[in-house]
């Protein structure tokens, strides 16, 4: 099932979208699984599952007696074929697919901050995990961008604005990029525990993971990024930039939480 029925979020589910943000937060996202013992025979969830790299990874740990569940609005690149049971949910209207104390884990990364239900949904996946299980959780959260290298200081300059705007305009479309931090707090108060965050920004050059991440955020928010006062040249000069390897800027930051749910 695709997205043409449904209201889409504040991005199209493209490769060029989904694919530097796996190949950016993979490396971080299963360190987290190893960190927490992901393994054999464990019952998994994906939410928002996008692209599938997450849950495919959850696959290969929990092998042929375990399972692995992927829910998204947009289903169009998770294959059941992959052994995943996929559902096609709005989450803004829907509830998980799961049973109350059914899962050993469920990872959410970059969903939450995007979604109305945030709150609710952190309540049904704490409700869906049993005693013992893990969660493991991550979104981009607001920082302050630099630019360590660009041509020109007008182009550093240029940099900082665009991606500023960018923050903007997905905080005035409902995203809260302050989510990430709120959520240690939000698990220690329904009776987590080792709750653990880390907060992960590093420098992108051109051409990165990160930096077509960028290029693609300011593609898709062109309209809106133009209605804040940058120009067309603005952000040719933009794009141009984040394909030059000679452009180093401070990426996304990224808070990744894990905790577990008491026996
Ligand atoms: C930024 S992508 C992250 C994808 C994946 N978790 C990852 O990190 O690679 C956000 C995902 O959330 C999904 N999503 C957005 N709004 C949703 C909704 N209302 N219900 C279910 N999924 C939604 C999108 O379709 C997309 O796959």
């Amino acid at each position: 099932m695709t997205t043409t029925a449904t209201q889409p979020y504040q991005f199209r589910n493209t490769s060029t979208h989904l694919q530097p943000l796996q190949e950016m937060l993979d490396p971080i996202t299963i360190d987290d699984l190893q960190h927490v013992g992901v393994g054999t025979g464990h019952n998994a969830l994906d939410v928002g599952a996008g692209a599938g790299s997450v849950a495919r990874h959850l696959r290969e740990r929990v092998g042929p007696t375990g399972a692995v569940s992927a829910v998204d609005l947009d289903t169009t690149f998770l294959s059941p074929s992959d052994e995943l049971n996929v559902y096609q949910r709005d989450l803004r209207t829907e509830r998980l697919p799961v049973k109350a104390s059914s899962l050993d884990v469920i990872t959410a990364r970059c969903v939450l901050a995007y979604l109305p239900t945030r709150a609710r949904l952190l309540e049904q996946m704490v409700t869906a995990l049993r005693p013992g299980g893990r969660l493991v959780l991550g979104d981009i959260v607001y920082a302050r961008t630099t630019v360590p290298y660009a041509p020109t200081a007008g182009d550093a300059d240029l940099i900082v604005r665009i991606v500023h705007t960018i923050l903007d305009v997905l905080a005035e479309r409902g995203v809260d990029l302050h989510w990430g931090e709120k959520v240690p707090g939000l698990l220690l108060d329904v009776g987590l525990n080792e709750v653990r965050t880390r907060w992960v920004a590093q420098t992108w050059a051109g051409g990165s993971p990160g930096c077509r991440l960028y290029a693609d955020h300011a593609r898709q928010l062109r309209e809106q990024l133009l209605a804040a006062n940058l120009s067309a040249g603005d952000l040719d000069r933009f794009s141009d930039m984040m394909t030059d390897p000679t452009v180093l800027v401070r990426g996304y930051e990224f808070a990744a939480t894990t905790a577990r749910k008491p026996h």
